[in-house]
């Protein structure tokens, strides 16, 4: 996502050019920093704060009054430094939401950029100049009472320093469809080349399809989550022993395996937010009942950013398929290794343990599932399969949750089933 900076004195048509950017920018919106700063301004512990400094007489029927900041240089620049990391954080909490969501831009619109830190987050920033004349008539639309005095005693008050940073571009509102064009041509442009450079540094950065670059990958995404960590790397040693049992690469096995639960970074709610903007198929269960379902379909898509697939598109293509079906399956048939990887998800030693402390009857067969494929005394994938998913059903209905019914679908798309 490209950032956008847009400033210039009130009343100089920044809101205005930002809405015309969106309207023009597929993907693309607003965040007016004016508007979380009025949010902030009726949040109860940022009211506090400004009461323990300005005292009772900053407020007005119980609201902070906006009148007695607006007019005070003092008071006004000193919120600022009160309500700095509220901004902060709500600005970087917009920001992610948008960056999850897909878009392609975001503006940010906010007079006193010039002051702060954003604008270097900025990729481009723009600064709108506008004459004073028609800065008046456009601050009148809002303000009824403004005069050309009181305009000037407001843009001290604010008091922005325009001129200490150098703009990416400097238009003159001239209020034609020319100016709003040229910001239009010029931000269209600044996405075109951050792209480009996006796709080549991908070229550069993504990786062979090996295992210990699976081990890198594992770890920039799960070292802040020991136990998922861990769990990936025990569902790794089993995936080998499955493996080297049924024939499959047991490269494959250990890099899906070890990346399995990549996904797993992300909250439940920012999955479902990342798969709807990457329009990824999506179930009921999966939208409305349990979002975090979709963690391997989010993995499948890291996986994606992380490994080049034209060091090896079809081992890139299984690899990718098992990360996204290990959850409950695949549209598709569940190929040997998709099974392996879903298999040894379920079966590793911590996963047996706590499913044992769950206590049902089918829970005796799954417990020994690990120890009976090692002695040999189980060789079919299905077999497990099958006796995975109905501790899975007894334990969702003993808990009284419903099991996530795409399970069925495993063994469905199987040819042998039946046989
Ligand atoms: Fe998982
Ligand atoms: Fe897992």
């Amino acid at each position: 996502m490209i950032l956008v900076g847009i400033t210039g004195k009130s009343g100089s048509g920044k809101s205005y050019f930002a809405r015309k950017l969106t309207e023009s920018i597929d993907k693309s919106s607003v965040i007016s920093i004016d508007h979380i700063f009025s949010r902030l301004m009726n949040n109860g512990q940022v009211i506090d704060r400004i009461v323990a400094e300005y005292g009772q007489g900053i407020l007005k029927d119980g609201e902070i009054d906006l009148d007695v900041i607006l007019n005070n240089k003092e008071i006004f620049s000193k919120i600022y430094t009160i309500i700095e990391n509220d901004l902060e954080s709500e600005i970087a909490r917009e920001l992610k939401e948008k960056e999850q969501n897909g878009e392609k831009a975001c503006i940010i619109e906010w007079w006193r950029l010039p002051n702060t830190e954003l604008i270097n987050q900025c990729d481009c920033s723009i600064y709108i100049q506008a004459n004073s004349k028609e800065r008046l008539e456009f601050l009148k639309n809002r303000e009824t009472y403004m005069t050309q005095e009181s305009m000037a005693e407001r843009d001290n008050v604010l008091g922005a320093d325009y001129a200490s940073k150098q703009y990416d571009l400097v238009v003159q509102n001239d209020y034609n469809e020319k100016s709003i064009e040229e910001v239009i041509h010029f931000v269209k442009e600044k996405i075109r080349s951050k792209r480009l450079l996006k796709e080549q540094s991908k070229k550069q950065q993504s990786k062979e399809i090996t295992i210990n670059n699976a081990k890198e990958v594992l770890k920039k995404y799960l070292t802040e989550n020991r136990k998922k960590l861990y769990h990936s790397i025990r569902v790794a040693k089993v995936a080998k022993i499955l493996a080297e049992k049924n024939g499959v690469p047991v490269d494959e096995a250990v890099i899906a395996s070890l990346l399995h639960d990549i996904g797993k970074t992300m909250t439940p709610q920012e999955m479902l937010s990342f798969c709807a903007s990457r329009e990824v198929t999506m179930y009921d269960f999966e939208i409305f009942q349990s979002p975090g379902a979709l963690h391997g379909k989010v993995g499948a898509i890291l996986f994606e950013e992380e490994f080049d697939r034209n060091s090896d598109p079809e081992k890139f293509d299984r690899i990718q398929h098992a990360i996204s079906s290990h959850v409950a399956g695949a549209d598709d048939k569940m190929t040997k290794l998709d099974k392996i990887v879903y298999v040894a998800d379920n079966i590793e030693p911590e996963k047996e343990k706590k499913n044992d402390n769950q206590e049902t009857g089918i829970q005796k067969q799954t417990e020994t599932l690990l120890s009976k494929i090692e002695n040999g005394e189980i060789e079919n994938l299905d077999e497990c399969i099958k006796i995975i998913i109905e501790g899975k059903k007894q334990r969702a209905k003993k808990r009284g949750v419903e099991c996530n019914p795409l399970v069925d679908n495993i063994l469905m798309n199987d040819d042998e089933r039946g046989l």
